[in-house]
């Protein structure tokens, strides 16, 4: 019935990487390795993992024309994701400036460039493309009012799933569409607010994950992941809150993993698997994700996944 199991509407990056002995603090230069480009971008990221492990796959994105997005689009394209709602122009591609420090973590500045053109309008006239796909995922490096777009504009069976990063506060309407809402630590933390401040205690936030799962179900969606690195995650319904162990691997860099989650999670509910089965999957997609250097070249094929 669907042409598509997965929509991604995101972000694409140009990854410029540079690993680092240790991140430079404020006012301080470090010195680090040499400079390597990367394809990237929250978005773009998540299309290609879930194009390479099987999903039939398509992007709502922008790119400039110019070398950044050109290979962008090659990735895209060698991957297997449909390309046809990439639109070029109007200002130049996005951009990451990334450092990656010996256990792998990094830390990311995004220049949105182009995915900050990527308008409601643009997402209006995609229509056809919402309503061939099953599921239809989002990331926040885009404008908040597309995103408020394509939950207007989803099929009335379709499913969405949002990964809110980076975060900012989210209007009811979308918080209501979420099915799940995927978090990280930070993400749930800032997204809680004042709402995550325990028994009123001023700049007190719950330490307990399951607290930030509930809470943020309180606010709407209909389901909750938080994801919590090598502690696994945590799946939240109205049927309850569940833990998730971790897939214990040796993490190269780190980038671009919380993307491979994302991507699994979403095809494999569209294929009918129950939120904490999803997760279960996508928990090995994302460590396999940070066993390899750059964000989409260290996705795995679904039988890469198996023999994890
Ligand atoms: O999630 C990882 C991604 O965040 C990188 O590829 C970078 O482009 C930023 O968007």
């Amino acid at each position: 019935m669907y042409d598509y199991d997965l929509l991604v509407v995101g972000s694409a990056n140009a990854d410029l990487v540079i690993g680092v002995e240790r991140r430079p603090g404020a006012g301080e230069t470090v010195l680090g390795s040499d400079l390597a480009v990367h394809p990237g971008g929250k978005g773009a990221n998540q299309a290609v993992a879930a194009a390479r492990l099987g999903a039939r796959t398509a992007l709502l994105a922008r790119v400039g024309d110019d070398a950044h997005g050109r290979l962008l689009l090659d990735s895209q394209r060698a991957a297997g994701v449909d390309t046809a709602g990439v639109l070029v122009g109007g200002a130049p591609t996005g951009v990451a400036l990334i450092t990656v420090d010996p256990s792998g973590d990094n830390s990311i500045v995004v220049s949105p460039g182009a995915n900050g053109r990527l308008t409601p309008a643009d997402v209006r006239a995609a229509a056809s493309l919402l309503h061939a796909s099953r599921v239809v995922s989002a990331q926040l490096e885009i404008p908040l009012e597309t995103v408020v777009e394509v939950v207007r504009g989803l099929a009335p069976d379709s499913r969405f799933v949002l990964n809110p990063s980076p975060p900012r506060p989210l209007p009811p309407e979308v918080l209501a569409a979420c099915d799940p809402l995927i978090v990280n630590e930070h993400e749930a933390k800032v997204l809680l607010g004042e709402d995550g401040v325990e028994d009123g205690v001023e700049g007190s936030v719950s330490d307990a994950p399951e607290d930030w799962a509930r809470l943020l179900l309180a606010k709407g969606p209909r389901s909750v992941v938080v994801t919590l690195g090598a502690e696994g995650a945590l799946v939240a319904s109205a049927q309850g809150v569940t833990r998730l162990p971790a897939v214990k691997v040796t993490a190269v860099d780190t980038t671009g993993a919380g993307d491979a989650f994302t991507a699994a999670l979403a095809w494999r509910l569209g294929a009918g698997s129950s939120l904490a089965e999803a997760a279960a999957y996508a928990s090995r997609v994302g460590a396999a994700a940070v066993t390899g250097q750059g964000a989409q070249d260290s996705f795995p094929t679904a039988a890469e996944v198996e023999a994890l």
